[in-house]
């Protein structure tokens, strides 16, 4: 199996199926909210985020309403996407932008040591190992020192294969995501099975380590997801 944009871009072009996750709370956005609003709170510096594979900004417009934004920039390869998050982001008049493209390449072309925070939010998985790396050291580059890169993604177990976590994910899709009409279900379990490439807790904490990051704290822990905030010293 292979990266594929173009299939990910297709998925997620229709927004209803992801609607229904999140309405749902299947991957966490409560708790996520709750993680982000209360880091935020804790932050002294404004923040300049950048927001890779936002979505329709749902997750940053919900976590940091209330909280001191100098510059949020998002990026998707979905441009339904983008239109949405471009009315959230109203909330941030003449501070916000959204655009459609990818995310590596748009990571790429920005400038060193220019973001306080980069929120990658369940879309590194749809890139293949040394890519992770690559973008994980290219965020290193972006940050400020002191910057923070809040990484939240689906993770394996340790002893887990790539199919067997996604057969213990489409189960519970299958099962549990009932908020999803059954086409949407089919939809989110093909997409899972194409495009997902979860990667071990222990292999993501390594490279991040590696890379040059300490580890501040955890944002998430669930047996599907999970979550860390991570420094640049
Ligand atoms: C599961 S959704 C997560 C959306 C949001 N960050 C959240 O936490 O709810 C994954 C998002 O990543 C986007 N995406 C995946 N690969 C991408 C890429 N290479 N470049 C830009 N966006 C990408 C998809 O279009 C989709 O909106």
């Amino acid at each position: 199996m292979t990266q594929s944009f173009a299939r990910v871009k297709q998925t997620f072009e229709q927004r209803s199926m992801y609607d229904a996750v999140v309405e749902g709370n299947y991957m966490y956005h409560a708790e996520l909210v709750a993680t982000l609003a209360t880091w935020a709170r804790e932050q002294t510096q404004p923040l300049r985020i950048v927001d890779l594979g936002c979505g329709d900004s749902w997750l940053a417009t919900h976590a940091f309403p209330y909280a001191n934004v100098a510059e949020y920039h998002g990026v998707d390869v979905s441009e339904a996407s983008v239109a949405d998050a471009q009315k959230r982001i109203a909330i941030w008049p003449g501070r916000a932008s959204v655009v459609a493209g990818n995310l590596a390449e748009f990571l790429h072309g920005l400038a060193s040591d220019s973001a306080t925070l980069i929120l990658a939010s369940y879309t590194i998985h749809h890139f293949l190992s040394d890519a992770k790396t690559a973008l994980i050291a290219d965020c290193f580059r972006v940050l400020v020192p002191g910057g923070t890169f809040i990484w939240i993604d689906a993770v394996r177990h340790e002893d887990e294969s790539r199919e067997g976590y996604l057969s213990r994910l489409t189960n519970e899709m299958d099962r549990d995501w009932t908020a999803l009409t059954p086409d949407q279900r089919a939809v989110a379990c093909t997409h899972v099975r194409e495009s997902d490439f979860p990667e071990t807790r222990s292999w993501m904490i390594q490279r991040v380590k590696e890379i040059g990051f300490s580890a501040t704290s955890t944002i998430l822990e669930t047996d599907f997801f999970q979550g860390w905030a991570f420094t640049k010293p």
